[in-house]
């Protein structure tokens, strides 16, 4: 393993400004005690590959008590870890060694709903109509002649209705899988409980929330009929989100609940802070959710569902960019997670997919902000999308046809066998198998290789922390004439100028002028007193 001896990027309470955070998922990071599930001893261990990867924080996804229906974010307990993953204990000793290597740590928060094994959901069920347990949840009457049909049109984003009828007659809400059913949010006792929740992972030194579902906890009033359904027109409601209003969610009156947090954040040392999951009709819509009264970061999910042109990409990029100046927080950006598509398959898959993956990540890294990274993509790890149907555990397959385990396949570290040294010599079988394929871009296969995707990302992101350009009060973005098809802006600190070119076209590009390349996605060769950059390639280049 490559030691750095960086110190931690910044101490500053604003550290989230432009942190890179690398997503741990959890059940699939590394497996400690060979059950064939990641755990947190197991993340522990790995602390120092995250460390020399040059990262600054991990956003941990579930690990609370859970049924598992939804991967952990069916909750069942939020102040405890589910065996599966270990124990309290661990987690304290996980986030003490973070902390002392210089790691900072956010954990997942699962306002929008509870588990159905919640212990308030069995006392709502068990209370009947009407009583005040209930009213922590959404229950109501039905339609129709005898309340047999659900009370509105809303569709479950994993398809199906989104209300279940329970023994009694009534209905509940659930926007996600039955075993999920949503809160509510104007209930007093459910945002005194989530308040507590909050001060519950401060206390014990949480640097920050990544916050799901962010969008969806205000439903609103009279849980009015969107209008239509699947089964009236066959679009499915999901498909508005991100570009259309829906009754539930992005209502206006969720803010009030992130402006009750930021005082709790505020209260505590050392820059706590909060990212928003949350999906909303407009880039403008989405930037409310981030302010010095409100979260401090909110995913850019259009960076990630940009497509591989210079046109998409500069547009996205723009918007995102003139958003944040607006409420005066640097911009989040993305490109793959728990939920999507891994980006080596979205952009072409094999090898095209992966030259223009390894060119994407070099064009986030040099936006101004913080960047989140998704667990295996510094391996350049494509989509499994060979799963055999009877593993998939995603909930959403069987109601849509739609899983996301093919980017939740277990990590390869080490080895010749499967799941190539997920866990200790001798394990059970992983959760998910991971293809043979994986042998070659396991962790321990990629080290010291020079052009390896992980020695890439160990580079860039060295680059990153040092360059005086890249802080993040640094210049911001000014775009170049380049070709069709080229993206290319500098960045400015002084006199140095950092300039991140990416070729979105068809044909190599000669690049001149911009200076000496630091790091580049693919191999450039020297022609006159430029380059050339191959395509689907990007690099980084510093004049002085
Ligand atoms: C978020 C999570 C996703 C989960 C859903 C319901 O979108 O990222 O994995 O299924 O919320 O909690």
């Amino acid at each position: 393993m490559i030691s750095t001896t960086t110190p931690p990027h910044t101490t500053k309470d604003d550290w989230w400004r432009s942190a890179v955070v690398y997503q741990v998922y959890v059940r699939s990071f590394a497996d400690s005690d060979g059950d064939g599930v990641g755990d947190l001893q197991g993340i522990r261990q790995r602390l120092p590959y995250l460390r020399d990867l040059g990262v600054d924080a991990l956003w941990l996804t579930p690990f609370y008590t859970s049924p598992m229906i939804d991967g952990g974010y069916d909750v069942a307990d939020y102040r405890d870890v589910d065996p599966m993953f270990g124990t309290l204990a661990d987690f304290d000793a996980m986030i003490a060694d973070a902390h002392t290597l210089g790691l900072r740590i956010i954990v997942d928060l699962v306002p929008n709903h509870t588990s159905s094994a919640h212990r308030w959901f069995t006392a709502a069920l068990a209370a009947g109509p009407g009583s005040p347990e209930r009213a922590r949840y959404l229950f109501a009457d039905g339609q129709g002649p005898h309340g047999e049909l659900p009370p509105n049109d809303w569709e479950s984003i994993f398809g199906g209705p989104a209300w279940t009828r329970v023994a009694d007659g009534q209905w509940y809400l659930h926007l996600f899988d039955p075993a999920q059913p949503d809160l509510n949010w104007r209930h007093p006792e459910v945002r005194a409980e989530f308040e507590d929740v909050l001060r519950f992972w401060l206390d014990r030194g949480v640097d920050g929330f990544r916050v799901d579902v962010a969008h969806g906890m205000i439903k609103a009033d009279g849980l009015p009929d969107v209008g239509f359904s699947t089964i009236t027109t066959g679009q499915r409601q999901v498909e508005l989100l991100g570009k259309g209003r829906l009754p539930y969610f992005d209502q206006d009156e969720v803010h009030e609940i992130y402006r009750a947090w930021r005082p709790i954040l505020d209260s505590y040392p050392g820059g706590r802070m909060a990212v928003a999951e949350a999906w909303a009709e407009t880039p403008q819509r989405l930037a409310r959710y981030v302010g010095p009264d409100e979260l401090h970061q909110a995913f850019s999910f259009d960076f990630l569902d940009a497509t591989w042109t210079a046109d998409s990409f500069r547009k996205v990029i723009d918007t995102a960019l003139t958003e944040s100046t607006v409420v005066g927080a640097p911009t989040t950006w993305v490109l793959s997670n728990h939920d999507k598509q891994r980006h080596v398959t979205r952009y072409g898959d094999g090898v095209e997919g992966l030259r223009r993956a390894r060119a994407a990540s070099l064009l986030m890294l040099a936006l101004p902000g913080s960047a989140y990274l998704y667990q295996g993509e510094e391996l350049g790890l494509p989509e499994v999308l060979d799963l055999p149907d009877e593993l998939r555990q995603d909930p959403a397959f069987l109601r849509t046809g739609e899983s996301r385990d093919g980017c939740r396949v277990p990590l390869p570290w080490s080895g010749d066998l499967a799941p190539y040294g997920f866990g200790p010599a001798g394990s059970e079988a992983s959760w998910l198998p991971t293809p043979a394929t994986w042998r070659a871009l396991s962790v321990d296969a990629q080290s010291g290789v020079p052009g390896s995707t992980l020695e890439l990302y160990r580079a860039t992101l060295r680059i990153r922390r040092d360059h005086p350009a890249l802080a993040v009060d640094a210049g911001g973005v000014t775009w170049l004439e380049s070709g069709p098809d080229v993206l290319a802006f500098s960045r400015t600190a002084g006199e140095t100028v950092l300039t991140c070119v990416v070729n979105l076209s068809g044909a190599p590009v000669l690049i001149d002028g911009y200076g000496q390349p630091l790091v580049a996605s693919d191999t450039l060769t020297e022609q006159g007193s430029g380059h050339l950059l191959p395509v689907d390639a990007a690099a980084w280049l510093e004049r002085r």
